[in-house]
């Protein structure tokens, strides 16, 4: 066996054979099954002791079963005396709930980040988690990626005259400001609103857009409402053109038709989710950057106690 073993769950394997490929690893065989009252059931199929195991399984939609299939996949190796297990999880569910918005609800991330550490995984690489704060979730070692460099190639192949680059809310302005330094584009910033769970309304665009192509940066786009929202105040505002650029595309049925139909020409994305094949979709490769990731961690010593 080489010095990285892949295990592929269920939620994106096209990406965990990709970085397999780049980071020249073995790939190990593992099932995904249901019974039929949905219980998850996986059984590892090769000899995984002693091996440095990196699990890939982003935990999108469906995001339950996705966790407690990654779960699953960890005990099991786990009891199958693993070295050392990463959880690669290329999007974070439930990130977005990482603090407590109002009394009585929960603090659904830092469950989910107390599950992994629970089930015996030692630490976990991620991909632009939500909010930065959230990396105070883990109780175990957490590399946290970000996608600029492969989004920002992308952005900088669309040759985009007079860009500004524009955060759809405060939580992204951070992001958007990276990508101005980087492209030397002002940044601007829609204030949004949500008077709802999955409803977004942009409520006033800060900073001059005027006659500029703009380029909505942001982490995720899942009903769209927030890139299309934004996009209508910009065009609203005297902006050019505008264009979208996020991480993460765990995007429901119908965002992308909402987000073309507010006025966005260009749209691109990682591949951190199984994406929809759509011709409006560019999607951008983040294999490359795991892999990286991966060969650099495998050289760490694996830990001598266990939890
Ligand atoms: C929220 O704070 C996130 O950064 C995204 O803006 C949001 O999750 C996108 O969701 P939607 O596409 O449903 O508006």
């Amino acid at each position: 066996m080489k010095n990285i073993a892949i295990i592929a769950g269920d939620a994106n394997p096209d990406l965990a054979r990709a970085i397999a490929r780049a980071a020249d690893a073995t790939m190990i065989a593992a099932a995904v099954a249901a019974f039929a009252d949905g219980e998850t059931r996986v059984r590892i199929e090769s000899d995984v002791r002693g091996a440095d195991l990196y699990i890939v399984q982003p935990t999108s939609t469906p995001v339950n079963e996705r966790l407690m299939t990654l779960a699953l996949l960890a005990d099991a190796a786990r009891a199958a005396d693993a070295a050392r297990i990463t959880a690669v999880i290329p999007y974070f569910g439930y990130a977005r709930q990482d603090v407590r918005n109002r009394p009585g609800e929960a603090r659904s991330a830092g469950v989910a980040a107390r599950i992994l550490a629970l089930v015996g995984i030692d630490r976990v690489v991620a991909l632009e988690l939500h909010s930065p704060a959230l990396e105070s979730a883990f109780a175990i070692p957490l590399a946290h990626l970000r996608a600029d460099e492969e989004m920002l190639a992308v952005i900088r192949g669309w040759n985009l005259p007079d860009l500004a680059i524009v955060s759809p809310d405060a939580g992204g302005a951070k992001r958007a400001q990276r990508y101005a330094g980087a492209l030397a584009a002002p940044l601007a910033l829609v204030a949004k609103t949500r008077p709802r769970d999955d409803v977004a309304v942009a409520v006033q665009v800060l900073g001059e857009v005027r006659g500029r192509a703009c380029l909505v940066v942001d982490d995720m786009a899942s009903t769209g409402r927030t890139i299309a929202g934004a996009a209508q105040a910009l065009l609203e505002a005297g902006a050019r053109e505008v264009h979208a650029a996020f991480v993460h595309a765990v995007v429901a049925p119908g965002a992308l038709d909402r987000i073309t139909s507010a006025g966005v020409q260009r749209i691109a994305a990682t591949d951190s989710v199984p994406c929809v094949r759509d011709p409006r979709l560019e999607i951008v490769p983040i294999a490359g950057l795991l892999a990286n990731a991966l060969v650099g961690l495998a050289g760490e010593a694996p830990p001598t106690q266990r939890r």
